[in-house]
């Protein structure tokens, strides 16, 4: 039976008769506004910040705000299923959560608490390389939800493989490899308040608990803490890889790999050729190149390359159900959905990111019936009209 997501719209109406709101607004586009008044300056800057003079956030924006949904009537769009399957995986809407590091900046119980929401809906969490909570926690805080793992590829072969292997192991089915994020960006909010989580112990339990990466330090980093993080910023940030080097991927991965970072239709062809899976369409939420292309602009050329062979995902600047509509239209199979959570986790844990995905899943439900569909899959471009 597919999850009737639109029924929260009647919930908070109703609850509403008994004087009860929502635990904060609705409206995720503007959760930013809300999260600055409650977090700390560091962890609002960390989360909301992007590179240099954050142009490339407005062009993520601007981007969606170029197309135009144009509505069908009767179509007998009362009954909507959500549900689509990725890379072998089953959702139930289109939707997975991101991979964002160091959650325990944003609340104590970190990618626990995003991982049991996630699973809660029957949405995949894509656990970051940088979180703050290892591998195997993650998985045993959400037994039988789908999982993908996102890898930071460390320069350190020993230490990447026995990080896939524990991924692996712990049952995350999908690799996504982050490409674009190698080095760090210049991110004004960040350095001028010179704060970087991962210096400060937050964001590196993967790692730290790894084996081959404690082989590596001559104290474990419980007596000597900063030695290890030294370690880890040489193995993790400062190199940049060759496309001949992903078959070290393919050979220790045995399921779909899928690249995150891809904005140049040349890039995604050679990620088809290189015999990846699939891609993610994204500029990391404007936070690594300043001035780039809003990323909704790449997504129609990219499907059109390598639609057919690949599967091809998107994300940077998802805010709600209609942009969600967009992105689909525009050939993308799912969205990551991104800073909104890490917002809700920061603002009420568990319940928060819940409440941040009850609002995108019954918008996106209300918004494609009323704009005239059933399913995900009967959008395409004809849905949009371009301004
Ligand atoms: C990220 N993102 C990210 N991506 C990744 O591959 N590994 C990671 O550890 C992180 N960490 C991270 C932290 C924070 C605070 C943010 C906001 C983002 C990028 C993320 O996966 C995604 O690409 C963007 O969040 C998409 O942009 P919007 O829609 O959130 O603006």
């Amino acid at each position: 039976m597919a999850e009737r997501f639109g029924d929260y719209q009647s919930e908070i109406y109703l609850r509403g008769l008994a004087g009860t709101k929502p635990p904060f607004t609705t409206d995720l586009a503007s959760l930013d506004t809300v999260a600055a008044r409650s977090l700390t300056p560091e962890t609002f800057a960390y989360i909301a910040g992007g590179a240099g003079s954050g142009a490339t956030m407005r062009s993520n924006r601007a981007a969606f705000e170029k197309w135009k949904i144009v509505p069908r009537l009767l179509t007998n769009a009362t009954e909507r299923d959500l549900s689509t399957t990725v890379l072998g995986t089953e959702l139930s809407a289109p939707v997975l959560l991101a991979p964002i590091g160091a959650q325990s900046i944003m609340h104590p119980d970190a990618e626990l608490a995003t991982a049991r929401a996630a699973a809660s809906f029957g949405l995949p969490m894509i656990l970051s390389t940088a979180g703050s909570r290892t591998i195997e926690e993650v998985a045993e805080a959400s037994p039988v939800a789908p999982r993908w793992f996102q890898l930071y590829w460390p320069n350190d072969p020993d230490v990447c493989a026995s990080i896939l292997d524990r991924a692996r192991r712990a049952g995350y089915s999908v690799l996504v490899v982050t490409l674009d994020t190698w080095t760090l960006a210049w991110r004004p909010r960040d350095l001028d308040k010179a704060y970087l989580p991962f210096l400060r112990g937050e964001g590196v339990a993967t790692p730290l608990s790894d084996p081959a990466f404690r082989a590596r330090l001559p104290k474990p980093p419980e007596e000597d803490l900063a030695a290890a993080l030294l370690l880890w910023t040489a193995i993790f940030s400062g190199t940049d890889f060759g496309w001949d080097q992903l078959s070290f991927l393919r050979d220790r991965w045995p399921g779909p790999i899928v690249l995150k970072g891809v904005q140049h239709v040349d890039d995604a062809r050679r990620a088809a050729d290189a015999g990846m899976d699939g891609i993610v369409v994204s500029n990391h939420g404007g936070r690594q190149v300043d001035g780039a292309l809003g990323a909704l602009e790449a997504l129609p050329p990219i499907v059109r390359a390598v639609g057919s062979r690949i599967e091809v995902l998107f994300d940077s600047g998802v805010r709600n159900g209609a942009d969600v509509i967009k992105a689909l239209s525009l050939g993308a199979k799912a969205v990551l959905f991104g800073r909104p959570y890490a917002y809700g986790l920061a603002l009420d844990g568990e319940e928060g990111v819940r409440h941040v995905l009850r609002c995108l899943l019954a918008d996106l439900d209300i918004t494609l019936g009323l704009s005239g569909h059933r399913t995900p899959h009967e959008v395409s471009p004809s849905v949009l009209h371009r301004s």
